[in-house]
């Protein structure tokens, strides 16, 4: 894997992280590079995991979630429980209004339907140059992502470079199953998305959301009408960053 000269080194971040419980590797990774270390949470199960870990522990890393504007009354809900149990700010990261208007204006609010194109416009204003801006000076960038969720997760690394943010992500719950966020809730009492409890696995938008059947894929109700091969909204692709 290459990394870029400007990325903290991986090798290196790799062997210092090497045995830590997840909760001793967010803290190694704040004193390493203090004011540098952002979470991004979606508040769903793994993210909640994650912010418990965070602030039960005082670790100095901010946490922000990308609030598209079309979020479940539930994630709402969720977000501000969290801010009250835990006594903090998540921070909030809109998309530009400007564009916004220009989408809704020109495309109605379900244009995502119509085309993979329209749908990755939306996600490119909503989530991508929000995200951009989030990670704009920063070393690390923490996420819930687990192995288990995709094909396409499963070819991931806990820790691995982003060139297009020039940054490193490390992925705390990589190796984690299902059971054990469930059990990590559970025995830590995090507030978590009610969505959670019919059939709401993976939680993005409502348009683009939905609860899955028994034995379905982790991530069959997201943008359910599209290719397998396309549902990622470019978050977590190795693609380079949106630029509008
Ligand atoms: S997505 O790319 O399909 O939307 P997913 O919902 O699986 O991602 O979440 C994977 C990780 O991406 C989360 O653990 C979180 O770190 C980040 N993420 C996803 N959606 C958001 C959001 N709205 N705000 C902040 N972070 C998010
Ligand atoms: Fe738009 Fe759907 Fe993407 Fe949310 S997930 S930003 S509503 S297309």
């Amino acid at each position: 894997m290459i990394v870029e000269p400007t990325h903290p080194a991986l090798a290196d971040l790799t062997q210092q992280l090497a045995g830590l419980s997840e909760i001793d590797a967010l803290r190694k990774l704040a004193g390493l590079f203090p004011g540098q270390v952002v979470f991004s949470t979606s508040l769903g199960y793994e993210d909640q995991i994650i912010t418990d870990m965070i602030l039960a522990n005082n670790i100095p890393i901010r946490i922000f979630t990308l609030d598209t504007g079309r979020m479940f009354s539930e994630t709402y809900s969720v977000w501000q429980k969290t801010n009250a149990r835990y006594s903090t700010i998540i921070e909030a990261y809109f998309p530009e209004q400007t564009a916004v208007e220009k989408l809704m204006t020109n495309k109605g609010p379900y244009s995502m339907y119509d085309s993979v194109e329209n749908r990755k416009e939306c996600c490119g204003i909503r989530k991508i140059e929000p995200l951009n801006r989030a990670l704009a000076g920063q070393k690390i960038w923490i996420t819930g992502i687990r192995a288990e969720q995709s094909a396409n997760r499963q070819t991931m690394t806990q820790l691995e470079p982003d060139p297009a943010h020039d940054l490193v992500k490390f992925h705390p719950l990589m190796d984690w199953t299902f059971g054990q966020v469930k059990q990590y809730v559970h025995d830590h009492n995090v507030p978590y998305n009610p969505l959670h409890d019919r059939g709401f696995v993976s939680i993005g938008c409502q348009p683009c959301t939905r609860a899955i059947q028994p034995g379905e894929d982790f991530r069959a109700g997201r943008w359910w009408w599209e290719d397998n091969s396309k549902k990622e909204c470019g978050l977590h692709t190795h693609e380079e960053a949106f630029k509008p």
